[in-house]
């Protein structure tokens, strides 16, 4: 049978300027999932994509076509609403983590897709990896059981939903094609309105550690995923977060994790609560729950209990030891003062070369490696006093680690001046116009 269209024509239409025609867009991402585009051509209409950029339109079509190429799931037949968080990535964000139980326990179930570290930025199932027997994959049919019973799931995504998007994002990967806003927006909100949620909650990361370094191409990302999952019938929010400096006081697999549940036992630093805290009230308004306060939960220790039953329900000793790393150093604060300035990305790369992240796809990472941060943005030094510690199983990744941190910090003399003026963590929300 003839093919609809000719992928050259396609790429031509893009490449100047033109705009896209619903049945264009549809054949040629269902025809590039069948193989009949090719890489090569795909590769060039996606950078066409990124110079000259898409109608609000076009990229409603465009995630609708990738959609269409695989699987949808329907969370319709439980007893309770759906309410899920996507992060655009960051450097210690693992708000996932005590988010998902948390939100659980306020009686709202959270099916929460989760992928991998990617460069700089950790994964949440590598984090959740570090959790002795805890695994990732689990069926369509486990994943609805689950929900029912523990009200929260953290899992990877299975092969049917959304594979165009598989391919083309690792092709995006390779070509310089990953930061056009029209392919990240239907990239991610493509997964998220297959997965089924009755309502998503996205935090938009800005800053160094993040992928969008200004706030208005992440308002531009933010407004457009808005757009995209209401459209869908999706109740879907953004917010804009500082990602300039790392959350919490550690990046790293084991060391987020431990983080975590010192959140969900009414601990754990400030940062991580005030952001768990603030997803978990959209969600819950989102999934129409506004009525409980999951401040409540934290105290209570019903967001704990949620997560021990998530744990263990995905096969996971909740009360096991954690791994920890077999050498340790201390990077030390080389004069007294307040640190005014820690810098996420500095720190991510860090911990990636310490092993917490993986240099090439499939290679394993340390579970135990990772940055422990003594002294945050705000906080007073003195000489000689640690501000790090690094943890890895390989003791020649400190030299990589020490040279990424290098100008990565400052710290101000404290001269009783306003040597430090923090910046707000929520920077905005973005709802549907
Ligand atoms: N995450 C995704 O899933 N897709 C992108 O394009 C970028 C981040």
């Amino acid at each position: 049978m003839g093919e609809a269209f000719d992928a050259v024509e396609v790429i031509i239409t893009k490449r100047d300027g033109g705009v896209l025609s619903d049945p264009q867009i549809d054949w040629v991402v269902d025809a590039y999932t069948r193989g009949v585009v090719a890489d090569e051509q795909m590769a060039a209409l996606a950078m066409a994509i990124l110079l000259n950029g898409m109608s609000r339109e076009e990229i409603v079509r465009w995630t609708a076509a990738m959609i269409a190429s695989g699987e949808r799931m329907d969370f319709s037949a439980l007893s309770r609403p759906t309410a899920d968080k996507h992060s655009t990535g960051g450097v210690g964000d693992k708000i996932t983590l005590p988010l998902a139980p948390l939100v659980a326990a306020c009686g709202v179930a959270v099916p929460q897709l989760s992928g991998r570290g990617l460069g700089h930025t950790g994964g949440t199932l590598d984090k959740l990896e570090a959790v002795p027997g805890w695994r990732a994959s689990l069926s369509n049919e486990e994943m609805m059981r689950q929900l029912e019973d523990v009200g929260a799931v953290i899992c990877a995504a299975g092969s049917g939903l959304a594979p165009a998007d598989k391919k083309l994002y690792a092709l995006r990967d390779v070509t310089g094609t990953v930061e056009a806003i029209p392919l990240i927006a239907s990239s991610i909100m493509s997964k998220k309105i297959a997965e089924g949620t009755g309502s998503l909650v996205l935090d938009v990361k800005v800053g160094t550690g993040a992928f969008m370094k200004d706030e208005a191409r992440a308002r531009e990302l933010a407004e457009t995923m808005v757009a995209l999952g209401t459209d869908a019938g999706v109740r879907t929010v953004a917010l804009l977060t500082d990602m300039s400096t790392p959350l919490g006081r550690t990046a790293g697999n084991a060391l987020e994790v431990r983080e975590s549940v010192e959140v969900l036992a009414g601990g754990g630093p400030e940062d991580v609560v005030e952001l768990t805290l603030a997803l978990a009230r959209e969600m819950l308004a989102g999934a129409g729950r506004d009525d409980v306060d999951p401040a409540d939960k934290l105290a209570d220790g019903s967001a704990m209990d949620a997560w021990r039953a998530m744990i263990s329900a995905q096969g996971g000793d909740p009360s096991a030891e954690l791994p920890t790393a077999r050498h340790t150093q201390v990077v030390t604060a080389p004069a007294s003062g307040v640190v005014t300035r820690l810098d996420a990305m500095a720190v991510g790369l860090a911990a990636w070369r310490l092993g917490a992240g993986r240099a090439s796809q499939g290679e394993p990472v340390q579970a135990g490696a990772g940055v422990e941060i003594h002294a945050r943005p705000g906080e007073s030094v003195t000489e000689g006093q640690p501000l790090l510690t690094l943890h890895t199983d390989d003791e020649p990744r400190f030299a990589r680690a020490l040279a990424s941190l290098e100008g990565g910090f400052d710290i101000t003399a404290d001269d009783g001046g306003p040597a430090y003026r923090p910046a707000p963590l929520v920077i905005d929300r973005v709802t549907a116009r």
